[in-house]
């Protein structure tokens, strides 16, 4: 199939590459020249693994290649992913539809025949039905312009491996008469479903929502086990030894139980806010009230660890602390609401002299936080430091030895914001080891 993929992020650059890997022939749309340029020589501008490899294998073969015409796309098309991002509205909690908007007017203009929009981007719920209205408005094919949304479930550093293996495929459409939406969508998937893939035909209000769900229900995890980790802490239980007996229920399970310094990136977040925001907007704002609660309890993991290394240290006044980890998660160099960066810069604030450790983040970091110190590798970075701070779970932290660290610390001091190290061998090494909700 003529499939266009407008937006070029993330989602976008990766939904792109594998759609040509499965063989359909792809254009995508961006409207900043410069990255359609370096993606059209193969250059990916962000960190995930294997995406730059399958850009440049699809585009020597001839199935991939990026512009910044809508009016090219249009003509190459038949069917059209928006990817564009859906960041936090500047004023208040809701999505910022502005990107989403503007792909629909730039487009829409240039529809002379039949065409699918499908939509991925995260949404509140109802928007798609507005785009349809509003896109049918001005393209020329008028009601031969259909809308369906199918929400990406994709974690940055698995999205290669997450969009052409997906647990799920899930296709919100209108069920107007006539409507070709769900067949087209069965057929371009077909490479990906036919290995067994779940295909869940909805209408669009329950695609948008079944995203905004999942990510509402991650967050929920996460700040459950983190609440239970506070109670843990004032009764010497054990949180991680808790999370792994509740894990084996099959009803509960293992994944997204790690206590620590909580959920940060460019969704789970802003996501959870958008949900609430929508849902106070549709009048049943009282459903989602406790999403505040995963809200605030996330933010609290973050000036709780401030806490611990100032009770660690005494006074973070003129201390000089290394913070390992400046990624919102491991094997990515996303820091968008990174609770690394913010902690580091929280502690900062507070007169400490900060150096950061990334493997992969260091630029991003930088640009976003110039002032902190940065360092290009793990023991530089601890060099003479009263205390460690490891606030991203990077597997090249988990492997760290505590004597090699001794080496070039001036105290014995580590705050595992990740749960990530095993404290007896810490505490062995003659270490002071402080984490969430163990003893
Ligand atoms: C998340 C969802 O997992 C994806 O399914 C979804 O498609 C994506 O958002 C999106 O909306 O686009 P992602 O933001 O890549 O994916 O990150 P996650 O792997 O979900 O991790 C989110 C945060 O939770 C990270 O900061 C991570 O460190 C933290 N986390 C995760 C914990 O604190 N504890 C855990 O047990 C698991």
């Amino acid at each position: 199939m003529h499939v266009a993929v407008i937006g070029t992020g993330r989602l976008g650059t990766t939904h792109a590459a594998c759609m040509a890997q499965i063989g359909h022939s792809v254009i995508g749309v961006d409207i900043d020249p410069g990255r359609v340029a370096k993606l059209s020589s193969g250059d990916v501008p962000f960190f995930e693994p294997e995406l730059e490899d399958l850009v440049r294998k699809n585009l020597s073969a001839g199935r991939l290649r990026f512009t910044d015409s809508y009016e090219e796309a249009a003509d190459f098309a038949d069917v059209h992913f928006l990817t564009v991002g859906t960041p936090q509205h500047e004023q208040d909690f809701r999505a910022d539809l502005s990107f989403v908007e503007a792909a629909i007017d730039e487009l829409g203009p240039h529809l002379n025949r039949p065409t699918l929009i499908t939509g991925k981007s995260t949404v509140p719920v109802g928007t798609a039905q507005r785009l349809a209205e509003r896109v049918r408005r001005i393209a020329p094919a008028g009601k031969n312009v259909e809308i369906a949304w199918n929400p990406e479930f994709l974690r940055e550093g698995f999205g290669v491996r997450d969009t052409l293996h997906p647990d799920r495929v899930v296709v919100g459409i209108e069920g107007r008469p006539g409507s070709q939406a769900g067949k087209i969508l069965r057929e371009l998937y077909a490479p990906i479903v036919d290995e067994g893939v779940p295909f869940l035909v909805t209408n669009l209000p329950t695609a948008e929502l079944a995203k905004v769900a999942a990510n509402a229900f991650l967050a929920t995890k996460i700040s459950f086990i983190n609440a239970v980790a506070e109670v843990c802490e004032a009764s010497s239980a054990d949180v991680t030894a808790l999370a792994e007996v509740i894990g084996y229920d099959k009803r509960i399970g293992h994944y997204f139980l790690n206590a620590g310094l909580g959920f940060g990136g460019g969704c789970l977040p802003k996501d959870i806010r958008a949900f609430a925001a929508r849902a106070s907007e549709l009048g049943v704002g009282h459903a989602l009230t406790f999403l505040g609660d995963v809200d605030s309890i996330n933010m609290r993991q973050r000036s709780r660890i401030v806490d611990i290394a100032r009770e660690v240290c005494g006074s973070l006044a003129g201390v000089r602390v290394a913070i390992l980890g400046a990624a919102f998660k491991p094997d990515c160099d996303d820091v968008r609401d990174s609770p690394a960066l913010d902690v580091a810069n929280r502690i900062q604030r507070q007169g400490a002299d900060v150096t950061v450790y990334d493997p992969k983040a260091i630029d991003h970091a930088q640009k976003v936080l110039p002032t902190l110190n940065y360092s290009s590798s793990l023991l530089d970075a601890c060099n003479g430091a009263d205390v460690v701070l490891v606030l991203t779970d990077w597997g090249e932290f988990r492997q760290m030895q505590p004597d090699q660290l001794a080496a070039v610390t001036t105290w014995r001091r580590i705050v595992d914001g990740r749960n990530c190290l095993v404290p007896q061998l810490w505490r062995d090494a003659g270490w002071t080891y402080r984490s969430f909700g163990r003893t």
